[in-house]
């Protein structure tokens, strides 16, 4: 019965989610805290919703297999739901056909029970079907992305990052070193592993509530530590933040300051901006000067910025290709055009950060995509406008090759 409601709750997020006005985790948070599920099923239905998501072509690919004719919206969504279940979950057949087709109406229940019927009888040769298929629908990425990987990356890598992309991630944490210690916080949850490769890291097999709420880790994956790391914030400095929200890279750099110096974190989203203050004051950071700003529309207002910034972090707006395993249904926003309308975006907000810049200071340019365009390109771009900027180190994760998501970081230095 209870997997039933998560069953309910995936297929009501996926109605909601063809809509196409709202993002997924919004929609699936929302349908969550308005219910009285438990954990495990939270975890069900979310399973659901996000493995569908991932998987949206190959499922199609199997509907088409099932029935050449058109579908139904509501049909559609529950025959995704079963195939899922029972292809990619593995879940028994006879809960994964009974519980989704009660969930049909009684206009498509008929068609419904059929379709997943036929699909049990046809299991092999569906499954030979996917195998044969092209990587775009067996691992459902936009062909368009994966022509760019293949030219970028080559085959092997772009297959591998597919296959990627479609695995669960695993949930890892940034001890707060304003509150506790990596020792101390693994001998309070001694559930959490240690990273050695990244030892402010731990990975996380349950979700620590309490010491979330006190502020005692957050919850980051390692790859974001490239940024910070490189950009070297020191106590007594004075850093800005460009673009905050929701502040896992502003809550490290006060870490690293030790809470001495000053951190403006600015962001152009209200809702996000009133995010980025609430968890800066859960991890203790009191160093921190929180204000909503849009940098395309105007420079930082003169009290934000009495004097220039001896460290400057740009995380800028991206594609997010990178992180495309934990933004589940970002792949299904991506355009094609975004490859060139967001290296403008990044360059107009990076204009307005360098004059602010004190000189022997140093910026670090960083995203979380691992396009050309948007990462080296932006960087020899911005040097040829300012040539008192100098290249001073570079980082970049690639899921494929470092196992942790995509990122990508540059220092660059004011050395005029
Ligand atoms: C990659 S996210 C930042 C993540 C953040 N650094 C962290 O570690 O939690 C990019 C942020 O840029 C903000 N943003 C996008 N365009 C902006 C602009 N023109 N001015 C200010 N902020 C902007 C978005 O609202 C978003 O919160």
């Amino acid at each position: 019965m209870a997997h039933q409601s998560a069953r309910a709750i995936a297929f009501a997020a996926l109605r909601e989610w063809r809509r196409g006005d709202r993002f997924g985790d919004a929609i699936l948070q929302a349908l969550l805290s308005g219910s009285a599920l438990a954990g495990s099923d939270r975890a069900f239905a979310t399973e659901l919703f996000y493995g569908v998501l991932r998987n949206l072509t190959l499922l199609d690919f199997w509907i088409a297999l099932l029935r050449s004719g058109s579908i139904d919206d509501e049909s559609r969504d529950l025959l995704r739901l079963g195939l899922y279940q029972m292809f990619c979950l593995r879940t028994p057949s006879h809960a994964a056909v009974f519980e989704t087709v009660e969930l049909a109406s009684r206009r498509s229940r008929s068609f419904v029970n059929a379709m997943l019927r036929s699909a049990l009888r046809r299991a092999e040769e569906l499954q030979q079907a996917a195998d044969a298929a092209p990587l775009t629908s067996r691992t459902s990425h936009p062909g368009f992305l994966i022509e760019r990987w293949t030219r970028t990356f080559g085959a092997d890598a772009t297959s591998a990052l597919c296959e990627w992309d479609n695995q669960s991630a695993p949930v890892y944490a940034r001890v707060n070193t304003l509150r506790t210690s990596p020792a101390e916080f693994l001998a309070h949850h001694p559930e959490s592993e240690p990273l050695p490769s990244h030892p402010l890291f731990v990975r996380l097999t349950s979700i620590p509530a309490e010491a979330l709420g006190r502020g005692d880790c957050y919850i980051q994956d390692p790859s974001t530590s490239a940024a910070v790391e490189l950009l070297g914030p020191q106590p007594g400095q004075t850093v800005l933040d460009a673009c905050a929200a929701p502040g896992g890279k502003s809550g490290f750099m006060a870490a690293l300051m030790q809470n001495r110096g000053e951190l403006v974190a600015c962001d152009r989203d209200p809702a996000r901006v009133e995010k980025l203050a609430g968890n800066l004051e859960r991890l203790g950071v009191q160093i921190a000067r929180v204000a909503q700003h849009d940098w395309a529309a105007q420079p930082l207002a003169e009290e934000l910025a009495p004097r220039s910034f001896d460290r400057i972090l740009l995380d800028a707006p991206c594609t997010n290709t990178g992180v495309l395993r934990r933004r589940v249904d970002a792949r299904w926003r991506l355009q094609p055009n975004d490859f060139k309308r967001m290296p403008e975006e990044q360059l107009t907000i990076l204009r307005r950060l360098v004059p602010l810049l004190k000189p022997g200071g140093a910026l670090v340019y960083s995203t979380c995509s691992i396009e050309p365009e948007e990462n080296e390109q932006v960087v020899s771009r911005a040097m040829a406008e300012f040539p008192f900027l100098r290249q001073d180190g570079e980082r970049s994760v690639l899921p494929f090759r470092d196992g942790y998501d995509g990122a990508f970081a540059a220092r660059l230095l004011h050395a005029g």
